[in-house]
């Protein structure tokens, strides 16, 4: 099945086209320096960029497939979670393409996406993975921080979620702080290669081994407490101190509840998605913990596929076309920016 996907929900405008599950082309146009100077996304300017980008973007995505949109069986699109203007304006593409070619229309769920951004593979050689059920999946972005009890495919049951910040959020905001730019997480793990974790003492949050749920904003708290008479000059000189402090004590919080719920639900798998597993040092973390539990952990295999694309929405589709899940009424699809799994 022939997949053309849309996902327009945050910064990046990502286009992708699958062959099943696999991935014939996956283009994303990203904003980073639109919102750079800002310290984070300004829905507005992110949905002008993305008029701008859509079709230059779709066009290069078939271009890229080798194949011609006759030939594809299906447009999907992220209907939520999400920046309601951003995701109206890729919800807007999809319908008329949908309409103007008579394709059937799928819509996707973001979090689904990072989820199953793990069964994705990259040409028809790569072997499949050994995904077995029920599955523990821990999706960290910036908009969302789950933990989420797979099933199987399409049911899934949110066992633990942040109750105010994402992880990846506030990885941002301390970036912005500590005056770095956007996206936060990807400097502060650069910076924090050559830095001391334990330079600043920060909280861990709900430590109580029942409680699934991520807390975030007492980290920032206490981290802007502790460093809010700093002049530039000090902060500058201990920024990799600080950087360090500040993401280990984001990826203790993670690896902690993924742990706790791990011992608790006994799942047969572990998968790991969303931007902030675009970074190393949680990535090894995260294999330790696989190790120390001696459960198999699944990452999304690239970079690209870690953060927003619309591979992932793709592989969502497939999956929801299987189960006959179109969109009956293709004009009134809406935007869904607090959708839930
Ligand atoms: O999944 P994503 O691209 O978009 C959302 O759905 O939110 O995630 C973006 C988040 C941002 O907060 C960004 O700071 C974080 O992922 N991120 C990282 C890294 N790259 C992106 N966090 C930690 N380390 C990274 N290398
Ligand atoms: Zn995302």
């Amino acid at each position: 099945m022939k997949i053309l996907a849309i996902d327009t929900s945050c910064d990046d405008t990502c286009v992708a086209v699958l062959n099943d599950n696999q991935i014939l082309s996956n283009v994303i146009s990203s904003q980073t320096n639109l919102h750079h100077q800002w310290g984070g996304i300004v829905p507005n300017i992110a949905k002008r960029a993305h008029l701008e980008f859509i079709n230059p973007i779709y066009e290069t995505a078939l271009k890229r497939s080798h194949l011609t949109i006759d030939q594809i069986d299906c447009i999907a699109v992220t209907q939520g979670l999400g920046l309601s203007p951003c995701l109206g304006v890729g919800i807007d593409f999809a319908k008329k393409l949908a309409i103007k070619y008579h394709k059937k229309l799928i819509a996707v769920n973001h979090i689904e996406g990072h989820i199953l951004s793990n069964f994705l593979k990259n040409n028809r050689n790569q072997p499949q993975r050994n995904i077995i059920f029920p599955a523990l999946a821990l999706t960290a972005s910036g908009g969302h921080t789950q933990l989420v009890l797979v099933n199987k495919i399409g049911f899934y049951q949110v066992v633990g979620q942040t109750l105010d910040d994402a992880a990846g959020e506030a990885l941002d905001k301390a970036a912005k702080l500590m005056g770095l730019g956007y996206p936060g997480g990807a400097i502060i793990e650069q910076l924090s290669k050559t830095g001391n974790e334990n330079f600043l003492k920060l909280p861990l949050p709900l430590k109580e081994k029942k409680n699934f749920n991520f807390s975030f904003s007492g980290l920032k708290t206490s981290f802007y407490y502790q460093i809010k008479d700093w002049g530039e000059e000090k902060i500058i000189k201990n920024i990799n101190d600080l950087s360090a402090s500040f993401q280990s004590a984001v990826f203790n919080s993670l690896i902690s509840k993924f742990k706790n719920a791990a011992i608790h639900y006994q799942p047969k798998t572990l998968l790991a998605g969303g931007g902030v597993l675009a970074n190393l040092a949680l990535r090894s973390q995260l294999r330790s913990l696989a190790r120390e539990l001696n459960i198999t952990i699944f990452m999304p295999f690239k970079k690209e596929l870690n953060t927003d694309n619309a591979a992932m929405i793709g592989m969502v589709a497939y999956y929801k076309a299987q189960r006959g899940e179109y969109v009956k009424n293709i004009p009134s699809l809406d935007r869904s920016p607090r959708l839930s799994l």
